[in-house]
């Protein structure tokens, strides 16, 4: 079997066919999926009807799952296995949430520009996200392209930034839109960790932008300086010229590459159910290790 790989956005975004994601992946496959993911950063494929075994099965051919977070709440009553993020606006017996539950205010902060996990020390490599129901509009997801935003940086300002080391919480990022619900004991887990602000990406050996709604800080720099110096990026990051926009049918997984894109959640009609199920490889070693073997 070998797969098809259709471009839909120059070195950014590959349609994938001719694969059945419930079967065993075979070596040769593999290693095109690999070379389609260094060089394109966001693969689709449809029509993989697939339950979260396989789903997980598949994933593993790239690394280590991460666990979710379950510190939410000591009363939180998780829907999904530990391996699965719940991609959704569902409660554990599938209702649809209310407005003010906080779990959908907390979910809410995947409407700001993102990459996964960048709160963890040693945040997520790839992540791959399974559309099981989906509204009929909105709720699309939107991708950007790092290592373009980072070629079209001014030279003045890539020797700016390369070496910036960036504090990353999730306290920063849901406090943007005004989220602040945490418990004392969630708030000690939740303390900045480091993330270096460039990356060479070792799949194509191109730099990247590492940006994220959980960067607020930016070490040995004042904290407006920093934060609007990391606003400044983020928009040139996020200009239409390297975004894509993934619009979901039932059945469609993407698989994106962390350490080299961005993306977003977009608005849809909440009284609608949209559940997509996600796992997230790991990427191993913290960024600022990573960059000091280099
Ligand atoms: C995610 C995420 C965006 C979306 O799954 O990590 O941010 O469109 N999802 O739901
Ligand atoms: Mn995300």
């Amino acid at each position: 079997m070998t797969i098809t790989v259709n471009p839909l956005s120059p070195n950014f975004v590959a349609e994938i066919g001719n694969i059945d994601l419930r079967e065993p992946l075979d070596k040769a496959t593999f290693g095109a999926l690999s070379d389609a993911i260094n060089k394109a950063g966001v693969l689709v494929f449809h029509d993989q009807f697939i339950d979260d075994e396989q789903q997980q099965a598949f994933s593993r051919n790239f690394g280590d799952l991460e666990t979710t977070v379950r510190a939410f709440r000591k009363d939180f009553v998780p829907r999904l296995d530990i391996h699965m993020g719940d991609i959704s606006n569902l409660d554990d017996q599938n209702r649809i949430l209310v407005k003010n539950d906080r779990r959908r205010l907390n979910a809410l902060g995947n409407r700001l520009w993102h990459s996964d996990s960048s709160f963890k020390r040693v945040p997520a490599r790839f992540s791959l996200l399974s559309a099981r129901v989906v509204p009929d509009e909105g709720g699309e997801t939107q991708f950007a392209d790092m290592r373009a935003a980072w070629d079209a940086l001014p030279e003045a300002m890539k020797r700016r930034v390369e070496g910036m080391i960036c504090e990353h919480t999730q306290i920063f990022s849901r406090g943007k839109i005004g989220f602040t619900d945490w418990a004392p004991e969630e708030l000690e887990k939740m303390a900045p960790v480091p993330q270096v602000m460039v990356r060479t990406h070792p799949g194509s050996g191109r730099k990247s932008l590492y940006l994220s709604s959980h960067a607020g800080r930016i070490q040995g720099m004042e904290e407006p300086d920093a934060l609007l110096l990391l606003m400044d990026l983020i928009e040139h990051a996020t200009q239409p010229r390297f975004v894509h926009t993934h619009t979901w049918r039932a059945g469609d997984l993407v698989i994106w590459d962390n350490r080299c894109t961005m993306h977003r959640a977009r608005e849809y009609d909440e009284t609608k159910v949209r559940d997509l199920h996600r796992t997230t490889v790991s990427d191993g070693v913290p960024t600022v290790l990573e960059q000091a073997a280099a």
